[in-house]
């Protein structure tokens, strides 16, 4: 998970998070999250946690940790949503998407039989830009090939925040910056009146895409097969264990030959003997 930045620390006037707290909150959110918080990010879990407090009506620390104690499931979302960074944007790391466009979506396309199934899964999926990216990929290249393949994204986060906006798929103009003119055009409605300055994906990229609550370290309720996984900057805060671990799970729902995609700054490097790296941050399951 990435945690924020560090100029996101500014400080906040509340509740001051003492060192027993910090401590308990560190290990819970190891436990839970996969993260590892460092001493230095006192401050910044001060500073996120503090809104978070006052929608709770807590005066300090002490009544949240208290919280945790009795109920850890309770605040796990928000909790992760608060100390978390949902940073995305669509088309990022736009050599993902030339290649699954320019090669692996014809030549998955190509292998399945009529009605055959074609799965993405997009972990991690942040507020919908990386999902619907690989949507409209996906919906082109089932119009090139004009064939009737059964084609679903799987778009998974824990982040409640996130996953309600991945559903709206509303998205300010701005926001549409990494879009291509003719995709905006063709997959997006533009907002008018009280809408204007907004943009709503497409409903074919909707039906496209599942958006479903998921913690990766829990339980996964799918099966898979997946021809690929996008993790992307997901994982670049979980310590190596929890990474060794969720590459082993990602192996299994993968075939031989299954693409598992990671951020511009994670690697498997050390972690994984499955996979080979076939392009930047791009790894292909090796036959067992
Ligand atoms: C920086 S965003 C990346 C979004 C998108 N994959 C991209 O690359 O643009 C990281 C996302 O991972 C989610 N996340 C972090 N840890 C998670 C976990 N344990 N289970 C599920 N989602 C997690 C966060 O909520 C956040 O939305």
């Amino acid at each position: 998970m990435n945690a924020v930045a560090d100029h996101d620390t500014a400080m906040v006037a509340g509740p001051v998070l003492g060192d027993g707290d910090f401590q308990f909150l560190r290990g819970f959110v190891y436990q839970y999250c996969g993260i590892a918080l460092s001493e230095q990010k006192r401050q910044l879990v001060q500073g996120r946690l503090a809104r978070r407090l006052r929608a709770l009506g807590m005066r300090g620390f002490g009544e949240y940790c208290e919280l945790l104690r009795r109920d850890p499931g309770s605040e796990l979302d928000e909790l992760s949503s608060a100390i978390s960074t949902n940073v995305t944007a669509f088309f990022r790391e736009a050599h993902h998407f030339d290649l699954l466009a320019g090669e692996l979506l014809p030549r998955w396309l190509e292998q399945k039989r009529e009605g055959g199934r074609l799965r993405i899964w997009s972990a991690g999926c942040s507020s919908g830009e990386e999902p619907y990216s690989i949507a409209m990929v996906l919906a082109e290249a089932l119009e090139r090939c004009g064939r009737t393949v059964d084609a679903k994204i799987l778009a998974t986060d824990l982040s409640p925040a996130a996953l309600a906006a991945a559903r709206k798929g509303v998205y300010p103009l701005e926001r549409l910056e990494g879009v291509s003119p003719e995709r905006r055009r063709r997959w997006f409605l533009r907002g008018e009146g009280e809408y204007a300055g907004l943009a709503c994906v497409h409903p074919r990229l909707r039906e496209l895409t599942a958006i479903l609550p998921l913690n990766l370290l829990h339980e996964w309720p799918m099966q898979g097969p997946f021809d690929a996984i996008f993790c992307r900057n997901v994982v670049i805060y979980f310590d190596q264990p929890t990474k060794q671990k969720l590459f082993r799970r990602y192996a299994r729902l993968l075939p031989d030959g299954g693409h598992l995609f990671l951020g511009h700054s994670e690697s498997m490097h050390g972690l994984s003997d499955e996979f080979e790296l076939i392009g930047r941050t791009v790894y292909r399951k090796k036959p067992a």
